[in-house]
Parts: structure tokens; C-alpha cells; sequence
């Protein structure tokens, strides 16, 4: 079976559980999944059930399609993503992004946990994503085109629509939160970087740098989906002193940060 019927077959299968139109998806990075405690859940479906949908494998990853309210507006949460460092290829990573294109969702608002190089950052800080650089993942649209999805040459001069950014930063703002703004570099992991490799990225002129969101956010522009995305900063690359980064920290960090991103994820909903 080619991949549009692969896709198609998944969508089917979720319209057939719940056929509630959505027009916003969002994805959930590690230790996010509080957001979905503000979702009036109307359907909850296991990835295992959807067919051809991958299966996530990491601790702080649920593995399940929420379907719901929010502010009045249906939306469609993925609890849980698949990065390339669990093995998956980089088109089976964006699979479920295809499927809510086709789906009807025409808004992404994507969370994840990153690492700051930024020396201003601090741990705990949002990053609302204004860029990203995409050389130190594999592009999931490498191979034939899926002319029904999109170009052959996507734009991607605003991968992150700058009107979702100036959006986000009022809603922040309004709630007296401190929103940095910056550039995403994308990595395979899964290893976290070496002191170099931190310094070379942000001297390459990133902010932060994270296991997720491009493969994601390069297939949903070129579906022609408009995206907002807010990093988590979980750690900093950049320290002189000794700075052993674990997953937990991560996960823990991302756990303290929730609140706030629900926040604004919630309040720009709102306005869509
Ligand atoms: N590097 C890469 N990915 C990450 C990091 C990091 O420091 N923190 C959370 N995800």
C-alpha cells in the first residue's frame, strides 16, 4: 500500500470512532501531558489501534489521540510523538501530522523539551520557536513527492507563523509570562550534546536544541498547515561548571513548566 492510502486508512479509522470536525491538533512533548487535563474528552484512541500508526516507546510519552473540546473549539491532541532516535524512519515520525492534515486540521501548535544555549535562558523558560535549522536531522520529505500533500520545494521562510508568534507573545504577556523567542536546532540524539557541539550550535545561531518538532513542523508546512511552537528549556548546554544532563531533569523540568505552556496553548485556542 503507498503512503497516501496508509495515511488515508488511519484517517478513516479515527472518523469512524469520532467524527467530530477539527481544525487545531497539538503536539505533546515529554512531561507535557497536564494540557490534556483542561481537554473535555469526547474520544480517547491508542496509537496501537490506529491503523499503520507507529507505536511511541519513551517514558513520559502516553501513545494515545485525544479527541475533545477546548474554549468551545474541537481539537486533536497527540499524547505522546515519535522521534527518529526510537527508530522510527523520519516519513513513519510524521505520519500522524499527515493524518490530521487529512483529518481537517489546518492549525499545529507544538510543544517539546529543549536544551538552552541561549546564555540568557534559564531553566524553566519558554521558547516560542521563530525558527528553526533543520542540517542535523534527516528531512522527512526526501523520496518521492506526495503531490496530493504538497510541493516537491517547500517554502520555509515562516516555518512558524508570525502572526501564532505575535499572538503568543500577547497572550504571555497578558499573563505575566516571560516568553523568550529563538531558534530551534534539530538533532537525531539520543544522546545529549558535548560541551562542543552546545557551543557550536548556538555559535551556528540557535537557542535551543531538541530531539523533536522539525521532522513534524517540516511536514506540516508542507501540507500547508500553520504552525506554533514553544520549546521548554529542560537544561543548559552551555555551562563551564559540571552539568551531567539526564532524562529525568528533563522530564522534571518540563513537569514545572506545564502549567504555563497549557496556559498559553489554551488562551491562543481561544482566539483561533
Ligand atoms: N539536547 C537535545 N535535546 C534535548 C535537550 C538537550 O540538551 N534537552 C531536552 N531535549
Amino acid at each position: 500500500m503507498d503512503e497516501l492510502s496508509r495515511i488515508h486508512e488511519a484517517c478513516a479509522y479515527i472518523r469512524s470512532i469520532c467524527a467530530l470536525p477539527v481544525e487545531i491538533g497539538v503536539v505533546l512533548g515529554s512531561g507535557l501531558g497536564g494540557f490534556t487535563d483542561h481537554v473535555v474528552i469526547d474520544k480517547e484512541i491508542p496509537y496501537r489501534d490506529i491503523p499503520n500508526f507507529p507505536v511511541s516507546t519513551v517514558e513520559g510519552h502516553e501513545g494515545k489521540l485525544i479527541l475533545g473540546k477546548m474554549c468551545a473549539k474541537n481539537i486533536i491532541v497527540m499524547a505522546g510523538r515519535f522521534h527518529y532516535y526510537e527508530g522510527y524512519s523520519p516519513v513513519e515520525v510524521v505520519f500522524p501530522i499527515r493524518v490530521l492534515s487529512l483529518l481537517g486540521v489546518k492549525e499545529l501548535l507544538l510543544s517539546n523539551a529543549a536544551g538552552g544555549v541561549n546564555p540568557s535562558f534559564k531553566v524553566g523558560d519558554l521558547m516560542v520557536i521563530r525558527d528553526h535549522i533543520s542540517f542535523g536531522i534527516i528531512n522527512p520529505l526526501l523520496g518521492k513527492n506526495i503531490d496530493e500533500l504538497g510541493p516537491r520545494f517547500p517554502d520555509m521562510s515562516e516555518p512558524y507563523a508570525s502572526e501564532r508568534i505575535r499572538q503568543g507573545k500577547a497572550i504571555a504577556s497578558e499573563l505575566g509570562i516571560d516568553l523568550k523567542q529563538g531558534v530551534y536546532y534539530g538533532v537525531t540524539g539520543p544522546t545529549f550534546e558535548t560541551r562542543a557541539e552546545y557551543k557550536l550550535i548556538y555559535n551556528l545561531g540557535a537557542d535551543a536544541v531538541g530531539m523533536s518538532t522539525v521532522q513534524e513542523v517540516i511536514a506540516a508546512v508542507h501540507c500547508g498547515m500553520k504552525v506554533f511552537a514553544i520549546s521548554v528549556i529542560t537544561d543548559l548546554g552551555i555551562r563551564d561548571e559540571e552539568n551531567i544532563i539526564t532524562h529525568q531533569e528533563v522530564l522534571d523540568a518540563a513537569n514545572a513548566a506545564a502549567p504555563k505552556l497549557t496556559a498559553v496553548f489554551k488562551n491562543l485556542i481561544e482566539k483561533l
